[in-house]
């Protein structure tokens, strides 16, 4: 069943390509209109939404961060995105004109339902994200868009976490179409980027060898760091919570910029940190922030690991490791730079000698507050 592989999250980040294809598929109607699966909104009350909240827990969260990016740009509503098991007890402004998108793989998330239950008291719109079918947050939902990244076995979430990304892709697009902004006209061709990312996927699976090689040699480190900038930062995140499940390695996700405020006092001779580069073509200055930065971490003897675009050749002569993904729009980026950082923590905890699939202390569906 684990259809030749040692692990299923192995297999399961191998499906990556398919599960991203499948929920992008049937998504588009002949008159290019982008469809949700259940709907008990009007079109009317979505354009009336003038604030969105994203909740969620652990990785579905890192998802919402990444989409908040996407869903400003393209729909210009303001967006926050806010860890489910702190937003109700801060009494967050909500009313029937605030979208509150509740992102979860089981569906069945106890922090995540009691978010959206708060947010229903106060008479919020509630949209669910959600890779099971009639679970508990898309049933009390008004809409739901399911993933269709099919079962997830392995505790750590891989798989789902890219078909959040494109769920989150697609509610973006649907309210700027909806909304008839200015962004409604790019929508076609974010989609047509959207469809050619299976395959970047695939692609990027066919060169994870000198990656696996790479993580055998990060096997006694005592500590990864992760930095990002833009949607580098929440993939910076979430490679750092692989690592932590998987590895029982300190590792912690920073924004780039914010490591001189602090982080990079924990730098030290040979500490791996883990750099998400943006295209160079695409956010110039960040790509240049990246770099010094790069620069920062390497002169107080970091041993710099980085994922950085095709075609980018400032970064090779900083770092010790380049790994390379397809050249991706900014925004889609996290769908090619995470699948490096999964298989890297997957074989840093193989080679410590862990069980990939069962982490010690967690459970798949976390179903207590
Ligand atoms: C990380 C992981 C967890 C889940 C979190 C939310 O690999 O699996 O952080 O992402 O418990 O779960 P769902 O998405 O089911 O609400």
């Amino acid at each position: 069943e684990k259809g030749g592989y040692d692990y299923f999250m192995l297999k399961e980040i191998a499906e990556q390509p398919k599960a991203v294809a499948d929920t992008l598929r049937g998504r588009l109607t002949e008159a290019g209109e982008i469809t949700l699966d259940e709907v008990r909104l009007s079109d009317q009350d979505l354009r009336d939404v003038d604030k969105i909240f994203i909740v969620a827990c652990g990785t579905a969260y890192h998802a919402g961060l990444v989409a908040k990016y996407a869903i400003e740009h393209w729909t210009r509503i303001p967006c926050e995105v806010e860890l489910a098991s702190e937003f109700r007890y801060r009494d967050p402004v909500l009313d029937r004109s605030t979208l509150v998108v509740a992102i979860s793989q089981s569906g069945e998330t106890m922090d995540t339902i009691m978010a959206l239950r708060h947010a229903k008291v106060q008479k919020a719109r509630v949209l669910a994200i959600s890779n099971t079918n009639g679970s508990t947050i898309p049933r009390e939902s008004d809409a739901v868009l399911y993933t269709h990244a099919g079962p997830e076995v392995a505790v750590a979430s891989t798989k789902a976490f890219l078909t959040q990304l494109v769920a989150c892709y697609l509610v973006g697009l649907h309210l700027a179409q909806v909304r008839g902004i200015k962004y409604a006209d790019e929508v076609g061709a974010v989609v047509a980027q959207l469809q050619a990312m299976p395959s970047k996927v695939d692609e990027v699976l066919a060169t994870m060898e000198p990656v696996r090689e790479l993580g055998r040699s990060l096997g006694s480190a005592r500590s990864v760091l992760f930095i990002g900038r833009h949607v580098g930062y929440p993939v910076a995140l979430e490679g750092a919570l692989k690592l932590k499940e998987l590895a029982y390695m300190h590792a912690e996700g920073f924004a780039a910029g914010e490591l001189k405020h602090g982080p990079i006092a924990l730098i030290d001779d040979g500490t791996p940190v883990i750099c998400v580069l943006p295209s160079p073509r695409g956010r110039a200055v960040l790509h240049d922030k990246m770099i010094s930065n790069i620069q920062e971490v390497r002169a107080r003897g970091a041993r710099v690991v980085a994922i950085a675009e095709e075609g980018d050749t400032a970064v090779a002569p900083h770092a010790d490791h380049v790994v390379y993904v397809p050249r991706t729009p900014t925004l889609l980026a996290p769908l090619v730079t995470t699948v490096p950082l999964q298989v890297l923590a997957a074989e840093i905890a193989a080679t410590r000698g862990h069980d990939v699939d069962q982490p010690r202390n967690l459970a798949k569906s976390v179903t207590v507050e």
